[in-house]
């Protein structure tokens, strides 16, 4: 369980969702301050804040060695009339460096399908973000055995042709664990990560054997480093435990160590 590729950088990635005031600047400056010099264990940081604080949270990390920013969700047009949305190049011209698609919060309450969310991607790359993609199956679907053909459904749909390690991030995050304090066993992290590596080896190749594989989903200080510790999980993606600097850099900590 524990022959994870010396080869793949580990990311964490704090998903704020739609929480964060400005004052809550000051828990990002935290965890920018302890990774001034950078993570002491070659992990990847990210915080993806809501939009209404990117730019500014970009430009206080601007010259952090340690910390990324990314976006939470973009639009497939670069420009447009599309009230209430951002664009992929406006995240990159605000100072992101990634941005999550297909969280299946914006599944549920925005109605987001795998074509959509694969044209999400595809205006990532298009301007030059590494988009995050985020499948996993629901309650539902887990109890009637079907885990396995989600994932690899969503996969096929969500990720485009040609997608690389560089450009590409997979989150892998059951429905059910989001938000609820439940994770899966470890084993079972094992079999859905080791099904998306095959996957994504069988139609990537090498780009596919090297892409990151993050799990999420009540993800917290005192289970990130099991968590880590399971072959193919390359990194985290952080919900609630990303809201407070001292907790997400206990996981920060956990990873990669
Ligand atoms: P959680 O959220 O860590 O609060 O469960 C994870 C996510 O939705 O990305």
């Amino acid at each position: 369980m524990t022959d994870q590729s010396p080869a793949i950088r580990p990311l964490v990635a704090g998903n704020w969702k739609m929480n964060g005031l400005k004052a809550a600047l000051d828990e990002a400056l935290a965890v920018r301050d302890a990774l001034a010099g950078g993570t002491d264990n070659g992990t990847d940081v990210m915080i993806c804040p809501p939009a209404s604080l990117l730019m500014v949270l970009a430009e206080l990390t601007r010259d952090s060695a340690g910390l990324q920013i990314g976006g939470q969700d973009c639009h497939t047009a670069a420009s447009g009339a599309h009230t209430g949305d951002v664009s992929a190049e406006m995240l990159k011209d605000a100072g992101a460096s990634a941005v999550i698609v297909g969280h299946s919060e914006r599944r549920a309450d925005h109605g987001e399908l795998d074509r959509l969310v694969r044209d999400k991607a595809l205006a990532a790359r298009r301007a030059g973000l590494t988009a995050i993609v985020c499948i996993g199956e629901t309650a539902g679907q887990r109890a009637a055995g079907l885990t396995l053909d989600v994932v690899r459904r969503q996969l096929l749909g969500s990720v485009p042709d040609g997608a690389t390690a560089a450009d590409t991030v997979i989150a892998y995050e059951p429905v059910w664990a989001i938000g609820t304090g439940l994770t899966p066993t470890l084993e079972d992290v094992a079999s859905v990560h080791g099904a998306i590596r095959e996957a994504l080896a069988t139609r990537f190749g090498g780009e596919g054997a090297s892409m990151r594989i993050l799990y999420g989903g009540s993800v917290k200080p005192d289970n990130a480093r099991e968590l880590m510790a399971v072959a193919n999980v390359d990194g985290a993606l952080v919900g609630g435990a990303s809201l407070k600097a001292d907790d997400f850099l206990r996981i920060i900590q956990a990873y990669g160590a």
